[in-house]
């Protein structure tokens, strides 16, 4: 008896450690699943929630970081500067008020900063209060995702505000009000928007997975994948090309987790169209590169017949392009690209909080954080890199300033020829290559790693741009000798 009692004891024993072992381990999963959800939910998030500090109830890690993009920083050639007015570029490199004479740029051109800047230096530029732009300027640069759904829905669309916004009804608001918003007087369309990029902008508000939202991009990338360039960089357009086509691409649907990490910046970091002669677009229906988006804007004609151009130019009387921030443009040529490396690897790159992993959501130059954002990967000393760095951009500066002078040589030598009376026909040729060297040269000054993200993609395109313009030069010394100045297309490849 005393030994059944015994036996009994230990074994209830055995089964109350085997419980508390139990009960630790479940507490251990606990910890884990609350390390990698660590979200407190104490807000309920809707696709109506365009207030960040209402997200940073839930995800305070990343609001703090968010707020963050309000401090001014900068490197050598990144950032804004220190002043309450960011760095303007125009007193910084006197070249540019020659090329861009006679355009809104010529008055006003600064450095980008921070996103928590974003509205206002839009508002505050005197490109915007010298000059009347429409509300397709705030497509880029506001929290705009629910003023365009409700917009689109007081202009027919059907459906209702809490409709997700990946769905049929979502996205035909998000078109219709883009459409409409686009259009108005850009006072009018102001007032409709509140903060600058929002997490909404970013994110499913239920799952907070990875999304797109800018209308633009989701039509532009379409376009993109039903145009012929190989894209080895973005597997889901190469699969989606392969498929059936029922469906249009819908990044939101078929893209990677690795390529959303790159299409939530390249929602807004390319190179567009914004007049008030159509509504706004990204030109890639035949590629990404320098030369494929050129032949897009060359095909193109505008309402009245006339072949698309950004504007006249004042001195040379060139119909030429202004180009602005390629940044997913010259990334997909690089080797980070065709490596699978994203935007937010770089510029969005994990940080450590206890015992948690988070984005760091202070977007900004990689050079200031060189420790979480190359060292993951490149396992070399910090002065390394950045010196690597470095010799990239000080090459890459070095070309382009000679291919601004030699542009700059160009339409100093056609103004000099109007002057002294030369025919239409003897400028066409030098106008043309204005307009050739003037886009490449653009497309790699207001792209915005100084070279770093495609170093010999750009210097491709610096080498073209100073063979152009001294083509130009050369087509107004014989006039002439016409064939040698005749504008050589380059083989898209
Ligand atoms: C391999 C890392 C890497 C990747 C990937 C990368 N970048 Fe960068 N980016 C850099 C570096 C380095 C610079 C130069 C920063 C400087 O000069 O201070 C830079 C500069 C920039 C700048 C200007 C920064 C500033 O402070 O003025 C922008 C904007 C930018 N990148 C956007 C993008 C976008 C959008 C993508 C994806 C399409 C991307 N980058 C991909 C490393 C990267
Ligand atoms: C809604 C449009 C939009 C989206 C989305 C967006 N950006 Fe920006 N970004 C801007 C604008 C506009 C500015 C310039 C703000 C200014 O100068 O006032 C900017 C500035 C920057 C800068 C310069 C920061 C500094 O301190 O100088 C970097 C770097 C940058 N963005 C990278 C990114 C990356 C990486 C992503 C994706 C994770 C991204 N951006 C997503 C519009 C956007
Ligand atoms: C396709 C997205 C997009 C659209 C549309 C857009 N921007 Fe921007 N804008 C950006 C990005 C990205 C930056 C930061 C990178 C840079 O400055 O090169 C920026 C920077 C700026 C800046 C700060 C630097 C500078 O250029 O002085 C101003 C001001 C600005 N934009 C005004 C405008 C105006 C005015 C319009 C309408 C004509 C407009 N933007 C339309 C994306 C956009
Ligand atoms: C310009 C786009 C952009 C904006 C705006 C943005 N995020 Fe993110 N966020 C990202 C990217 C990119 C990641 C990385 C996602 C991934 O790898 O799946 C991320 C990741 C996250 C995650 C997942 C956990 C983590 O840290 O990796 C949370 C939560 C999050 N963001 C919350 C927010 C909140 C809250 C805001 C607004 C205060 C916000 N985000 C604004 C782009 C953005
Ligand atoms: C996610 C990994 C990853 C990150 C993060 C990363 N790189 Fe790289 N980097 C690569 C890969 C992969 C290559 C291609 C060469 C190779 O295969 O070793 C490369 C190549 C380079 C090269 C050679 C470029 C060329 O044209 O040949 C430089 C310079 C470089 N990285 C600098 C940086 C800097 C600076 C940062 C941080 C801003 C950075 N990388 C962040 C993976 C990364």
């Amino acid at each position: 008896m005393k030994k059944t009692f015994a036996y009994g004891l230990v074994a209830l024993v055995i089964a109350c450690l085997a419980f508390g072992v139990l009960l630790l381990k479940e507490n251990i999963a606990a910890r884990k699943e609350e390390a990698r959800h660590h979200v407190f939910k104490i807000v309920d998030l809707g696709e109506q929630s365009v207030d960040p500090a209402d997200w940073g109830r839930n995800y305070p890690r990343q609001y703090d970081s968010y707020r963050r993009t309000s401090e001014l920083t900068s490197t050598k050639y990144g950032g804004g500067g220190s002043d309450t007015l960011a760095t303007d570029k125009l007193k910084e490199d006197p070249r540019l008020v020659t090329i861009f004479r006679g355009y809104a740029f010529a008055v006003d051109y600064r450095l980008r900063r921070g996103h928590a800047y974003m509205l206002s230096d839009q508002r505050d530029t005197k490109r915007v209060t010298q000059h009347a732009q429409t509300g397709a300027c705030l497509h880029c640069h506001a929290a705009n995702t629910v003023a365009y759904r409700k917009v689109g829905l007081a202009n027919g669309a059907t459906g209702t505000l809490n409709d997700p916004l990946v769905s049929s009804h979502g996205y035909a608001q998000l078109q219709k009000g883009f459409e409409k918003v686009g259009a108005m007087p850009y006072s009018n369309a102001v007032a409709l928007v509140e903060h600058p990029v929002t997490c909404l902008d970013c994110h499913d508000p239920d799952s907070t997975q990875l999304r797109v939202t800018r209308p633009a991009f989701l039509n532009g990338i379409r376009k993109l994948a039903e145009s012929t360039a190989p894209l080895p960089h973005l597997p889901s357009i190469e699969k989606w090309r392969k498929g059936d086509r029922r469906e249009p691409y819908d990044p939101n649907r078929l893209a990677t987790r690795q390529e959303m990490r790159s299409f939530a910046c390249a929602q807004c970091h390319v190179e567009y169209y914004c007049g008030p002669k159509m509504t706004l677009f990204y030109p890639w229906d035949r590629g990404l590169k320098v030369e494929q988006i050129e032949a897009h804007y060359n095909s193109l004609k505008f309402p009245d017949g006339r072949r698309f151009f950004d504007w006249v130019h004042a001195d040379s009387g060139a119909e030429v392009l202004k180009a602005q921030h390629p940044e997913f443009e010259l990334w997909s040529q690089g080797i980070h690209a065709r490596s699978g490396v994203s935007c937010a690897d770089c510029h969005m790159p994990y940080k450590r909080e206890g015992a948690i992993k988070v984005s760091d959501h202070w977007v900004r130059s990689p050079l200031l954080n060189v420790a979480n954002s190359c060292q993951t990967c490149h396992r070399m000393p910090e002065e390394e890199i950045t010196a690597r760095v470095a010799i990239i951009q000080e090459r890459n500066h070095a070309l382009l300033l000679r291919a601004e002078e030699a542009t700059v040589a160009l339409i100093r030598a056609i103004a000099e020829a109007r002057k002294n009376g030369a025919t239409e026909e003897a400028l066409r040729s030098a106008r043309e290559l204005q307009r050739r060297a003037q886009w490449r040269v653009d497309f790699i000054n207001a792209e915005n790693s100084m070279g770093f993200h495609a170093p010999q993609e750009a210097a491709r395109i610096l080498g073209e741009a100073i063979d152009d313009a001294r083509q130009g030069q050369i087509a107004l010394l014989q006039p002439r000798a016409s064939s040698a100045a005749q504008p050589k297309p380059t083989s898209v490849k």
